[in-house]
């Protein structure tokens, strides 16, 4: 029988359809609506789904999620979701379980289950697109914590009078290693924006180009300060970093891993990820999964 995962993000929502051997066999994607959400996401499950049987539901979104209420608490983007009843009414029309997580903790599962961390217990994913997320796996575990925070790392304070962030707080590493921050850093840069740059042109031209070298190796720096901070709070066995971002070839890859492993006297493991841009989508269909393993374990 099949299983769905949805990624819901601030631009788009993605919804994919997965077999038995958790091979994607539909898909489709659909701009977030400002308003009526689940609503529509209902829909485009109705049909998606037609003619087949399905027995799950998995969901990722950006934000804070209460994993056991299966709820969004807060997400900037997403004000229409916020406490509103998301795999109540998924269950009430479906018929069948349905979980709900964090976009970064699902992108940590599908590292673990089929990825990067496939032989490894314990680990860190980062996920560097827009903003930064995180998931925080131990003994295979997501770790959701008290109120579903556990794994914000993006939200970590870089420097205490910095760059205001969306979350009301102040130097945040998201503000300094994130894509949005390198978009920023192009804005400031008016030859650089008058070329048209995007991130992905920073890090072509890295090395090479001054202007590009100066905004990467910056960015570097926050991404190591960040990557060695998670190291020092849980030691874990590897920290996967994924996302978009990651995406980019070229040798600054490798001056990220020097750069980490000069500034932390502790080793880092540090690891791209395996899965790109839908890593969340497949984790919340593994959620799933997951969940039916634990029942069938007890
Ligand atoms: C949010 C996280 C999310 C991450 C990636 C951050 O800004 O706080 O909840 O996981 O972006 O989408
Ligand atoms: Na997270
Ligand atoms: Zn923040």
């Amino acid at each position: 029988m099949n299983v769905i995962g949805i990624d819901i993000g601030g631009t788009k929502i993605k919804f994919g359809l997965f077999d038995e051997e958790h091979q994607l066999s539909r898909h489709t994607e659909i701009p977030t609506p400002k308003k009526n959400i689940i609503g529509t996401m209902i829909e485009t499950i109705a049909t998606l789904t037609l003619g087949k049987e399905i027995r799950g539901i998995g969901v990722a979104s950006a934000g804070i999620v209460d994993f056991s209420k299966g709820m969004i608490t807060r997400a900037t983007n997403l004000p229409d979701l916020e406490h509103a009843p998301l795999s109540n009414r998924l269950k009430d029309r479906f018929h069948v379980p349905v979980y709900v997580d964090n976009d970064a903790n699902c992108a940590a599962l599908t590292e673990g289950i089929v990825g990067a961390a496939k032989e490894v217990n314990h680990y860190i994913c980062a996920t560097i697109g827009t903003g930064i997320g995180g998931g925080v796996v131990q003994h295979k575990q997501i770790i959701h914590g008290l109120n579903g925070y556990s794994g914000e790392v993006g939200h970590m304070t870089l420097y205490p009078d910095g760059m205001r962030c969306d979350c009301g707080k102040k130097g945040c590493w998201e503000r300094y290693a994130s894509g949005r921050a390198l978009e920023d850093a192009i804005h400031s840069q008016p030859s650089l924006s008058a070329k048209g740059y995007t991130p992905k042109d920073l890090f072509v031209h890295y090395p090479h180009d001054e202007q590009c070298k100066q905004i990467i190796d910056t960015f570097i720096h926050h991404l190591s300060i960040g990557i060695i901070n998670l190291q020092y709070t849980l030691d874990p066995e590897m920290i996967v970093l994924g996302g978009g971002v990651v995406n980019a070839t070229g040798p600054w890859w490798d001056s990220l891993i020097k750069e980490v492993n000069t500034a932390s006297p502790i080793k880092v493991n540090l690891q791209r990820a395996q899965w790109k841009n839908d890593a969340s989508m497949i984790g919340a269909a593994l959620l799933v999964k997951n969940a039916r393993e634990e029942t069938l374990e007890v």
